[in-house]
């Protein structure tokens, strides 16, 4: 934090007044890095289909059906769906002025997260057998 060099520390400082909301906001930023990098990854993929041609891209489609895609698929989902829950608390809290409420919504988030990665979970199972 202190080192002049590392100027981008102060982004990935969750020792300063460490909470579970600072945590929470931590992994914030680490989610939202990772999504800008599958967003231009995913670009580029779909992009492939304007040069390559419509039976390799078809090709291309079915190995990215095979493992292990499918379980990066679902970290995927889980990465999105915790920035958006947690992006929708952030938002509550700052815009709305609902700090004092923030332990409760941060309690709500986790627990409307679990029960949709437990649906969406059952929803890929198929999915990760090949079927
Ligand atoms: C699904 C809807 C989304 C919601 C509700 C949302 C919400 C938020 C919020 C509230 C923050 C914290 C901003 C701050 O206080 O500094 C944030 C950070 C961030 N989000 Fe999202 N976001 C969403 C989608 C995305 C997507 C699709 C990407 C990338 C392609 C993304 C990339 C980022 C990045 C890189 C940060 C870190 C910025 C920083 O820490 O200053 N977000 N997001």
């Amino acid at each position: 934090m202190d080192n002049p060099k590392n100027k981008f520390n102060f982004w990935f400082d969750i020792q300063h007044n460490f909470s579970l909301e600072m945590l929470a906001f931590f992994f914030q930023r680490v989610t939202g890095i990772l999504l800008v990098f599958y967003l231009f990854l995913h670009l580029f993929v779909i992009g492939t289909a304007a040069t390559i041609g419509k039976e390799a891209f078809d090709k291309l489609m079915e190995f990215f059906e095979k493992p292990p895609f499918p379980y990066l698929e679902f970290l995927l989902l889980v990465g999105v769906l915790y920035h958006l829950l947690n992006g929708i608390r952030i938002v509550l809290v700052d815009f709305f002025a609902m700090s004092k409420a923030q332990k409760d919504i941060l309690w709500v988030i986790a627990v409307i997260g679990v029960v949709v990665g437990i649906i969406s979970l059952y929803m890929f199972l198929p999915k990760f057998q090949g079927i």
